[in-house]
């Protein structure tokens, strides 16, 4: 027996009208922020993941899906979305558009994960992402978009929380008072930890040891460091917030398991959960990121929400979502000649753009009749041996339980009508 790999999943039927739901809710925000969509290849040159995303983060240290395809490129499956559309930026010139650029996306997404609920090897994303300037009101619209998808979703309870990261001047001399922090605390750490105290220092703070965690508690905030271009684009940023009406809490804490922002960082959390699984939606500033990838300097933000975790909290919370369409009519046949008729009128009903479903293999008119039932038709169509004689049909309203026998040649009009 195949099973799909571990950490995937296949959206059934059933599932669709969620998921539908979703894309419409992202889709329309997006015609009303006045954002364009663009689709990139699911893979890309393995390089630009490690670029971007950064050597020693756990995506690209542990979770990439890489491989060298058979022309000896080093492959891999999109781990993310935002380095995807800043390549794209660069490379379809898209500096010479009207800044700032503004676009999404709505995607599969790789990562070798430990798969658990809300946890995935292969999960989507709808993301989006303002290229091109550095104003603070543009965190301030993407924040604002995110938080309004989730509104118009339904969601409740959430929680956005936000923190400045700083930039390239004001960074290093928070990671140096990080780094001796916890440099003092150094037995007390995981092994993780330790070598994160080497390597990449920012991201002690998101370790989700117990101990490592009540360590962080204490830990130097990088919003205290923030030179004073940085801290005036958070308070900016904080301020368009209050104006804006999105409640906030300060997280110092908060980092982000990706290498490429700047100031603004932010993650919307349903309210009571905790750890790393569990944020539905993040994002922020990423100002170095296009110059990195061979663009100009130009400043952009963003954020991504994964598809899979608003459906789970969609669930938790019992959003109603509408179902996913059943068909307007079922063609019910006895008989060779009816089944000619049958497949006739199906065509004829389509043709007129109204949903249609027959049966097939010779089935008994008590069998298809159950089957209508089963398929929530709002009619059924029953041609017999003497409909076809006498070239009529009965129409059966299923809710009603009314039926009434009409010319065949009237079906059409008389469903349109209905
Ligand atoms: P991220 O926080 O890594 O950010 O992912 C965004 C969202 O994708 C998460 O908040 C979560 O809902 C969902 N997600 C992530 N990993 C998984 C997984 N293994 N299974 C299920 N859902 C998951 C980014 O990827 C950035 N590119 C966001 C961004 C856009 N920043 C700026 N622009």
């Amino acid at each position: 027996m195949y099973r799909a790999p571990r950490g995937t999943s296949d959206i059934l039927p059933h599932e669709q009208g969620y998921w539908s739901f979703v894309k419409k809710k992202a889709s329309d925000i997006c015609e009303l922020y006045v954002y364009q969509r663009i689709d990139t290849p699911v893979f890309e040159d393995a390089r630009l993941f490690v670029r971007s995303i950064g050597e020693e983060t756990d995506i690209v240290e542990k979770e990439m899906y890489s491989f060298e395809d058979k022309g000896g490129d080093l492959i891999t499956l999109r781990p993310e979305g935002t380095a995807p559309v800043c390549r794209a930026y660069v490379e379809h010139g898209m500096q010479t558009l009207p800044q700032p650029v503004k676009l999404y996306y709505m995607a599969a997404i790789f990562r070798y994960e430990r798969p658990q609920a809300g946890r995935y090897r292969q999960h989507h994303q709808f993301g989006a992402e303002a290229i091109g300037d550095s104003d603070p009101a543009l965190d301030a619209e993407i924040i604002d978009m995110a938080w309004r998808l989730y509104i118009n979703l339904g969601l409740k309870e959430l929680t956005l929380n936000l923190n400045s990261i700083g930039c390239n001047a004001c960074r290093p001399a928070y990671l140096d008072s990080l780094k001796s922090y916890y440099s003092r605390h150094k037995e007390s750490l995981c092994a993780d930890c330790r070598r994160r105290l080497l390597k990449n220092t920012l991201r002690l703070l998101d370790c989700k040891n117990p101990t490592c965690l009540s360590i962080s508690e204490q830990a130097p905030r990088s919003i205290d460091f923030l030179c004073q271009e940085c801290a005036e684009h958070f308070d900016k940023l904080t301020g368009y917030l209050k104006l804006l009406g999105i409640p906030f809490s300060l997280s110092h804490r908060l980092v982000r398991g990706l290498d490429y922002y700047t100031k603004t960082v932010f993650e919307i959390t349903p309210e009571g959960e905790t750890g790393a699984q569990v944020a539905i939606g993040g994002g922020g500033r990423y100002d170095n990121l296009i110059e990195q990838l061979g663009g100009k300097p130009t400043p952009a933000v963003g954020f991504a929400t994964g598809i899979e975790r608003i459906v789970l909290n969609l669930k938790k919370q019992q959003v109603a979502v509408t179902d996913t369409p059943t068909p307007s009519v079922f063609i019910a046949y006895l008989g060779n000649e009816a089944k000619k008729k049958a497949i006739e009128l199906i065509s004829q009903l389509r043709n007129a753009g109204i949903s249609a479903v027959g049966t097939f293999g010779d089935r008994s008119l008590k069998s298809q009749l159950k089957q209508a039932d089963a398929s929530k038709v709002r009619y059924t169509l029953i041609i017999g041996e003497d409909e076809v004689k006498s070239k009529t049909a009965v129409l059966r309203n299923m809710a009603k339980g009314e039926q009434q026998t009409i010319p065949i040649d009237r079906v059409i009009t008389s469903l349109s009508k209905h």
